[in-house]
């Protein structure tokens, strides 16, 4: 039987034990209750409450503009969906980079007002102060290194990271910081497979990829891709599970149809 498989509640301890047995970790985004509630009946390990809300809910081109009071938002609605994946909320843009003290009371908001049992945050070197700060506050952390959407004016493409050797070193040193600072895990984001089999071999905390490779522990996907509720986004990445944009304008189609036929309501579909 699966660790997974066996707890009734996943913890940062549970997903440990996952990555001693050799389990991998399964993890998708959600922004609201309805469909963090059946993410979580299939039977995910973590729910990420990503700032991709900014993409994909707020329809923004990058992930900056969303701020913490949405987040928190997202994050609230999100676990009351929830009995038993950990649910990690994003820390956004501009509510950690500038000081440890800064970081630490936009965590303490996060936890106190969703009730999320862990924060992610992007960086390494630049966010290790705030990374071990929030830790000593007893908040589980989730790094994200590779690429990072929060520095996409730095880079200025969301093309594959870390593809040079001195990029890719400093990725590794990274990871090893942010484990040294308290992480429970970490995120990676587009990179070479063979970095990520690295990154989750040198590593004893879960090492969870999105776009990078099979050697990792786990694997995330925001929910809009893999359910193919965007359409345009289509990274070598991405596997489709389904392709639900198609599926609801269908539906929307055959009731403006209906509506318009007088084919609805019917009957049995009002009251005497
Ligand atoms: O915001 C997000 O959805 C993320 C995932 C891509 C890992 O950070």
């Amino acid at each position: 039987m699966s660790v997974q498989k066996e707890v009734k509640r996943v913890t940062t301890h549970v997903l440990a034990e996952m990555k001693l047995r050799g389990e991998k970790i399964s993890m998708l985004t959600s922004y609201d209750y309805s469909m963090a509630k059946l993410v979580d009946q299939a039977g995910i390990d973590i729910i990420l409450v990503g700032d991709s809300a900014s993409n994909v809910m707020a329809g923004n081109e990058t992930t900056l503009p969303i701020t913490l009071d949405q987040m928190i938002y997202h994050g609230k609605s999100v676990v009351k969906g929830v009995t038993r994946a950990l649910v990690v909320v994003d820390m956004p843009f501009g509510t950690y980079q500038g000081n440890s003290l800064e970081a630490i009371n936009s965590a303490i908001r996060i936890m106190k007002i969703t009730h999320a049992d862990a924060v992610k945050l992007e960086g390494g070197k630049e966010v290790i102060e705030s990374v071990e700060r929030i830790v000593q506050a007893g908040i589980p952390v989730m790094g994200h290194l590779g690429l990072m959407p929060q520095s996409i004016h730095k880079y200025g493409t969301y093309s594959v990271r870390a593809q040079e050797e001195v990029e890719a070193e400093k990725l590794v040193s990274d990871a090893h910081l942010l484990e040294q600072a308290g992480c429970f895990a970490i995120v990676l984001e587009k990179i070479p497979a063979k970095l990520g089999q690295r990154v989750a071999q040198e590593l004893k905390i879960p090492v969870i990829g999105i776009g990078a490779g099979g050697g990792v522990d786990g694997q995330v996907l925001v929910i809009h891709d893999m359910l193919g509720l965007t359409q345009e986004f289509s990274p070598r990445f991405l596997r489709r599970y389904l392709n639900l944009s198609s599926l609801i304008t269908g539906a929307v189609e055959n009731y403006v149809a209906d509506v318009k036929s007088r084919d609805f309501p019917n009957e049995k579909e009002q009251y005497d």
